[in-house]
């Protein structure tokens, strides 16, 4: 009787390969699957890291301040003195940050009053005041700056855009080291 394997010179190959070897490959595929299977997560973004970008991050950061620790303690040291720590400005010291519209309106006004100051009559609410505020954020390195002020836009019920470092920069540049308080109606004009 002949056997067909030993019929072609490649069939005597194929017939060398032992069975037990194929068996013990298929083992360790199925063996590999099932832990794969057990231990991936699948892939799951959940499972490899628990935020998936900056903004969800930010979603889980606690309220108040929106997780701006520096901005907040930045506050707490150069400004609350005067404008109180909740934010809602001292009767002849201080007018109030919380709806306040120089606080929520145009980060290129609002920049400017830290950096070089502000005196004489401003709006604030509705409201008349008429005191002077030393330039009080001069001395502050321009991220701390930044912080800061989009701490003042992101607290106590406000909401508005954050300021960036590079906005802080851009403006302390074109004031030039400027030391001359500004006037509310100066501010006005700048837009
Ligand atoms: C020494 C007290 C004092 C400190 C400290 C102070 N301010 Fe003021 N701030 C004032 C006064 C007074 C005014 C109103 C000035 C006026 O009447 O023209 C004012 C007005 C403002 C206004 C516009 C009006 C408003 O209430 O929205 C902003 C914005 C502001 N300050 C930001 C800051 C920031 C930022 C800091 C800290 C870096 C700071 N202030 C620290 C006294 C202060």
């Amino acid at each position: 009787m002949s056997n067909p394997m030993k019929s072609s010179a490649t069939g005597e190959n194929l017939a060398q390969v032992p069975v037990w070897l194929f068996i013990l490959l298929f083992v360790l595929l199925f063996w590999g699957m099932y832990y794969f299977d057990q231990n991936s997560g699948w892939f799951n973004a959940h499972v490899y890291s628990p935020y998936r970008n900056v903004a969800e991050l930010q979603l889980y950061q606690p309220a108040g301040g929106g997780g701006n620790d520096r901005g907040k303690a930045v506050y707490e040291n150069v400004c609350a003195l005067c404008h109180n720590p909740d934010g809602n400005g001292k009767p002849n010291q201080a007018p109030p940050l919380v709806g306040s519209e120089w606080v929520l309106g145009s980060p290129a006004r609002m920049i400017r009053i830290p950096l070089a100051g502000l005196a004489g009559p401003v709006m604030v609410k509705g409201q008349e005041w008429n005191l002077a505020m030393p330039a009080m954020g001069a001395a502050l390195p321009d991220d701390d700056l930044a912080a800061v002020l989009t701490y003042m836009r992101q607290s106590w019920g406000n909401k508005a855009s954050a300021i960036t470092t590079e906005q802080v920069k851009a403006i302390r540049a074109e004031l030039g080291g400027r030391s001359q308080p500004f006037t509310a109606d100066q501010l006005q004009q700048v837009p």
